[in-house]
């Protein structure tokens, strides 16, 4: 994937970026121009939705290897597709179960890895872009990994209040420090502040006020969590008893076996738990180096199933 910095090519990005966003991101942001931020402290409940926006320069996304909209008949858009469509599969039979039993949100995704670099953030933007293209869906794709904070980084949005901010008693309300983008129906939730007491703000009421603020404010969004990795980090064995369904990113031929049982050690008791195999070899003629093999799940009659 391309890292150059864009200023050559894209120098209105550069010019917007902040001191502090220019020392963190030296591969430029996603974001082609930044919008006035104007932040809400009411507390989850109180909902205001919010008309900034976050301009995702589309170009530079495809040249670093991204999904970009109405790239249907690309490998990665039809990897994306058969990663996609089981989720929101899963996504729909559990709104009929919780319509019937009134439990947790179902429309609530969250992908982890055991390690860090395995491909959270690389999938999830992915994954966002191909959940926006469907028709009756949209998709809040939320930076969760707080002590990387990657996908916030990648679009630009290091210096913006975010979900971090939203665990705080009286923060924000997570819709009043969500963006809008030019990809219609996908909106950022950037990391925000980070913080040292973040596993204890992962572990409040509050994280499970958030999330179920951010789901229920519209149950036709998807909220796609960009989470930490399990094994080193505390808050994503938290995080993920939050979430309706967790996909353990696992990178080929990289990730030891080991790790991946001890990742899956705090998965056990989760209901819906699906594996995503990155970075498998690609096939003669494929455009680029690697992309998606298969998974499979786990949870609810323990199905094997190819994604
Ligand atoms: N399938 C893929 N194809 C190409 N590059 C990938 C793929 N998966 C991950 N990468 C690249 O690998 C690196 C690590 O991925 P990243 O998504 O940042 O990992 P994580 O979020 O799990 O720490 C990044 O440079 C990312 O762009
Ligand atoms: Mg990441």
């Amino acid at each position: 994937m391309d890292k150059e910095p864009m200023s050559s090519t894209e120098p209105a990005v550069n010019n917007a970026r902040s001191e502090a966003t220019k020392v963190e991101d030296p591969a430029g942001p996603l974001r082609a121009a930044r919008p006035a931020q104007k932040v809400s402290t009411q507390p989850p409940g109180a909902a205001k939705r919010r008309a900034s926006r976050c301009q995702i320069n589309l170009q530079a996304m495809a040249e670093r290897g991204f999904l970009v909209p109405n790239e249907g008949r690309s490998q990665l858009a039809r990897e994306m597709r058969r990663i996609k469509r089981p989720l929101l599969l899963d996504v729909q039979r559990m709104e009929l179960a919780e319509r019937a039993e009134r439990s947790a949100p179902p429309n609530i995704i969250m992908l982890t890895s055991a390690l860090p670099g395995e491909g959270k953030t690389y999938t999830s933007t992915n994954l966002a872009v191909s959940i926006a293209a469907e028709l009756d869906r949209s998709v809040v794709l939320v930076d969760a990994d707080v002590a990387k904070r990657d996908l916030t980084r990648q679009f630009g949005l290091l210096d913006f209040p975010g979900f971090a901010d939203t665990l705080r008693p009286n923060g924000p309300h997570p819709d009043a420090v969500t963006l809008k983008t030019n990809i219609d129906r996908l909106e950022i939730l950037p990391c925000g502040r980070q913080s040292d007491d973040i596993d204890e703000l992962y572990a409040s009421h509050l994280m499970d006020q958030t999330i179920k603020a951010l789901a229920r404010e519209d149950s036709s969004r998807i909220v796609l969590m960009d989470g930490p990795p399990i094994l080193v980090t505390t808050e994503a064995a938290v995080l993920v008893q939050n979430v309706a369904q967790a996909v353990l990113v696992v990178e080929a031929n990289k990730t030891p076996q080991d790790a991946i049982n001890h990742a899956l050690a705090p998965l056990l008791d989760h209901p819906c738990v699906r594996l995503i195999l990155n970075k498998t070899t690609r096939g003669i003629g494929s455009g680029y180096g690697y992309g998606y093999g298969y998974g499979y799940t786990y949870g609810d009659g323990g199905d094997d199933r190819l994604v």
